[in-house]
């Protein structure tokens, strides 16, 4: 009797596999299981079976109905599928459904536009460690250890980072870490460096955040002075904001250059009148001057044959002063904010 279950189940099988609509699923299922069907017929032979045998085959019959079953309501649900389908009316022209287009973050546009601007006139952009050593961040910038001019820096320090000839680790808190990294590299002048960094300062306000981006040129060569300063952040002050901006140099003082200044721009909200934004018509970009003596010393270039310029601004601070941004808070560029960034 086993036997004859089996082949039972494998014709069933069969028929419904090959099925093509619901009323012929109904029929196969009266065949087989309808008050004379062949597989009722089967099953009332069971309780004239010998006692021993009565376990297996009931077992086998079981088994049987189960997979028959199983294969009734996944045939159904296929060929219901398939109904709905073909009654659905399906307009081909309709326009699809557009995928969201998203775009590159502001201070990646940012980067991007500033580093176009610097290649244009014969900057390389490269890049230095942002895990950096005291050494590079302070020491050869005419910062010793426990000098004040430290404090304006307000560095994260890594104790555990500590290395006999350079000094304890610091997460880099200005570009110009990269100065003497790159009087190592070239060794001959020229150099024309444009380095674009994230830089770590334990600092976090409206105007300031705890990581931000710097870009930091630096040009050495022979008979480098101020007008060549001058001039190249002239060209890009006018490249990056539009010709009607004026800018100025303002003496100021920073450890590693000497003389030192500030650049200011004249204010894009009062177009250099005065307003509450800003300094009597001017913003403050950025800190530059030449290259301290002691510092091309500290990479192994000879000062008295060679001078350069240095400059390192703020990328979110130059976004902002260029769009006229007027953000409540400078942190919001980096808070992924889609009502945000999907503004611009
Ligand atoms: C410096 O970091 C000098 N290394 C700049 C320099 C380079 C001077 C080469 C001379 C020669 P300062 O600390 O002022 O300077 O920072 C420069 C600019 O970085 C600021 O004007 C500002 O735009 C930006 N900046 C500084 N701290 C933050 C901060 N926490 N968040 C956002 N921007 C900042």
């Amino acid at each position: 009797m086993q036997e004859q279950f089996i082949s039972i189940k494998n014709e069933v099988l069969a028929q419904i596999f090959s099925a093509q609509s619901i009323d012929e699923l109904e029929n196969i299922k009266t065949i087989y299981f309808g008050k004379n069907g062949n597989l009722t017929k089967l099953l009332k032979e069971i309780p004239k079976l010998p006692k021993e045998s009565k376990p297996l085959v009931g077992k086998i019959a079981n088994d049987v109905i189960c997979a028959i079953n199983n294969a009734f309501e996944e045939k159904k649900l296929l060929l219901s599928k398939s109904v709905n389908t073909k009654s659905e009316w399906f307009d081909i022209t309709l326009p699809g459904i557009k995928p969201k287009i998203g775009h590159l973050h502001l201070i990646t546009q940012a980067i991007s536009e500033i580093t176009k601007i610097f290649e244009s006139i014969g900057f390389n952009r490269v890049s230095y460690p942002e895990v950096e050593w005291d050494w590079y961040a302070f020491e050869s910038l005419n910062m010793p250890k426990n000098h004040p001019a430290r404090d304006e820096w307000e560095t994260f320090f890594i104790e555990n980072l500590k290395n006999t000839k350079y000094g304890i680790g610091v997460l880099t808190p200005h570009t110009s870490s990269g100065q003497v990294r790159e009087m190592e590299r070239v060794k001959t002048p020229p150099i024309r460096m444009l380095n674009i960094a994230k830089c770590y300062r334990r600092q976090s306000d409206i105007s300031h955040a705890p990581m931000f981006y710097q870009f930091e040129g630096l040009v050495i060569e022979r008979g480098i002075n101020i007008t060549h300063l001058k001039g190249t952040l002239d060209y890009f002050a006018r490249e990056y904001f539009g010709p009607k901006r004026k800018t100025r140099i303002r003496p100021f003082h920073f450890q590693f250059t000497e003389p030192s200044f500030e650049i200011d721009i004249t204010c894009d909200n009062c177009s250099g009148k005065g307003c509450r934004l800003c300094k009597e018509g001017w913003l403050e970009l950025g800190g530059a001057g030449m290259v301290h003596p002691s510092v091309l010393k500290n990479g192994k270039i000879d000062p008295e044959i060679y001078t350069g310029f240095a400059f390192g601004w703020g990328v979110e601070r130059v976004l902002m002063m260029k769009s006229g941004l007027k953000l409540p808070d400078l942190r919001m560029l980096y808070t992924n904010d889609l009502r945000f960034l999907e503004q611009f």
